[in-house]
């Protein structure tokens, strides 16, 4: 893994961890620094805090173009779920890492393109799970599920997953920007295929991952995360590509994110890695 990471300041939060912080799950904790809201913040968005704020001012000192980054991170996911509904002909997605309730969220652009797709948003943030089953309130083909992604059999079993989504069916899953919250002991290129496993050949994974490749500051912006409710871990592009081992990259293949698929006319910035994401599309043969 690129990039260096030093050891947390806090005991670490997530799924066996004994920190004291751990609680941020259970009880609302808007002192410490949230991924979800620090990048609602980044996008405008208004359900963030002071700690979020304030965590989201540092890393906007090492990365002056994160609020554009992230605007550009949001337009991927459009064109990404247009391309997997239009042009890969699937109708079920299940979008891992789901953030904040945002212009054009996933649900949206997908019914707009097929007014058959299915929609299962997963997020393991309580502020998350509260602003989005509000936003879904009333729509029957989409559902937010807490579950923490490091459990996909979890996420698998999940009876209201089960109810939107055909096993018989290609599907596709997006990990948007979220990715980079897996240490590689959480193995996330593991958690990947056990999450494709039971779906047919014409399944797509579609995925925005941090790098420090072009912009060694990253490192320095991935550290403000040690204090948040996730550490951040940045890879290299060699890193990034052995997450989808197996699987087909859909042409242009791993490229910065405002240069996959850009829309007809539209042009991508004179320094795409200016974008600090990488992003793919990748299809199960
Ligand atoms: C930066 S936001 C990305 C939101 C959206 N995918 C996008 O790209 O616009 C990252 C999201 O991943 C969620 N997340 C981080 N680690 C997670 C985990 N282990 N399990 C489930 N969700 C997680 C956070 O709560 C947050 O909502």
């Amino acid at each position: 893994m690129s990039g260096d990471t030093p050891k947390s300041p806090v005991p670490p939060a997530g799924p066996g961890g004994s920190g004291e912080r751990d609680d941020w799950r259970t009880t609302f904790r808007p002192d410490i620094p949230s991924s979800a809201r620090i990048y609602d913040y980044f996008l405008g968005g208004k359900d963030n805090y002071p700690a979020d704020r304030e965590a989201a001012r540092t890393i906007t000192t090492h990365l002056p173009n994160i609020r554009e980054a992230a605007r550009i991170n949001r337009a991927f996911v459009r064109r990404a779920v247009r391309y997997l509904v239009n042009e890969a002909g699937i109708t079920q997605l299940i979008d891992i890492g789901t953030g904040l309730p945002t212009m054009g969220n996933v649900h949206e652009v997908a019914l707009d393109a097929n007014p058959a797709a299915r929609v299962v948003y997963i997020d393991h943030d309580p502020v998350v799970l509260a602003h989005a089953r509000n936003m879904l309130q009333g729509t029957a083909s989409a559902v937010i599920l807490g579950h923490d992604m490091r459990a996909p059999a979890d996420i698998l079993a999940d009876r209201e997953l089960r109810r939107l989504v055909n096993f018989d069916e290609p599907v596709g899953v997006l990990f948007v920007s979220v990715l980079h919250f897996l240490s590689d002991a959480d193995d996330p290129a593991a958690i990947i295929g056990e999450l494709l496993a039971p779906f047919p050949a014409g399944s797509h994974v579609a995925l925005t991952h941090g790098t420090a490749d072009a912009a060694p500051e990253v490192n320095a912006a991935a550290r403000v995360y040690q204090a948040a409710t996730t550490p951040m871990y940045v890879r290299s592009r060699p890193e990034v590509l052995a997450l989808v081992p197996g699987l087909e990259l859909v042409e242009p293949g791993l490229v910065w994110t405002p240069e996959w698929h850009p829309e007809p006319g539209e042009h991508p910035p004179d320094h795409p890695s200016d974008s600090y994401y990488y992003a793919l599309v990748a299809r199960k043969s």
